[in-house]
């Protein structure tokens, strides 16, 4: 049975195609049963009905306060059926209401090696301050942001001309691979959390790729097609 996820957006949506696409490609064995965005505009909101997947919005303005949007949101979750929630560049803190509502079943991705720069822009941070390495980061959501255990990390080269585009740009690649990837280890039930530290059952051994520009360590490696 396809682990039922909702997905949570407020952007392009670049994350949520990655994960359509393995899904589509038969790789992540995962149903997208929502796709939520507190932004009306959010451009994943149409990719999600390109692709037949039921979509709301729930604009965090219209509740006074954040548990009440929250209990907006998990209700939309749970009416879904998810079973898990991916947020796919959500900007939006989740109460602790919202995480408690879905213990170890909140996956966040973040394009910054965690626990380096947290928040947002993870990228221009990084860019900003001359880091000769920086990546990105798949972890569980914990009540602190981007702060939780951390499944996967994939990092790249920091170049001396890069600006946060650049440098967000070489991140973005490889936060398509890592989201998938951690996805389908919890639909395959092959994580288990214990304190700080994610173990991943028949974790691959950690990968170089590329070469130059392109290089990339990820970190445990990657199944066969992500
Ligand atoms: C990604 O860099 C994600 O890590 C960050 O916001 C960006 C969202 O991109 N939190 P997209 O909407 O998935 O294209």
């Amino acid at each position: 049975m396809p682990l039922k996820i909702a997905v949570l957006i407020s952007g392009s949506g670049s994350n949520l195609q990655s994960i359509i696409d393995r899904i589509e490609q038969g790789i992540l064995d995962a149903r997208i049963t929502l796709v939520l965005s507190n932004k009306p505009d959010a451009y994943g909101l149409k990719r999600a009905s390109q692709h037949g997947l039921a979509t709301r919005v729930v604009e965090h303005g219209s509740y006074a306060s954040r548990e009440e949007f929250d209990r907006a949101v998990v209700q939309e979750i749970r009416a879904s059926q998810a079973q898990a929630v991916v947020l796919a560049g959500f900007m939006r803190i989740l109460s602790p209401f919202f995480i408690n509502s879905f213990p170890n079943r909140i996956l966040n991705i973040h394009p910054a090696i965690l626990p380096a720069f947290p928040g947002v822009d993870g990228q221009k941070q990084a860019a900003e301050h001359g880091v000769k390495i920086s990546g990105c980061t798949v972890h569980f959501v914990d009540e602190k942001m981007d702060h939780g255990p951390i499944i996967i990390q994939a990092a790249v080269p920091g170049l001396a001309d890069d600006d946060a585009k650049s440098l967000g740009s070489r991140i973005l690649a490889l936060e398509h691979r890592i989201l998938p990837q951690a996805i389908q280890w919890l639909a395959q039930d092959r994580l288990k959390v214990s304190g700080r530290r994610v173990e991943i059952e028949g974790a691959p051994q950690p990968l170089l790729a590329g070469g130059g520009q392109e290089t990339a360590l990820v970190s445990p490696g990657l199944d066969k097609g992500f």
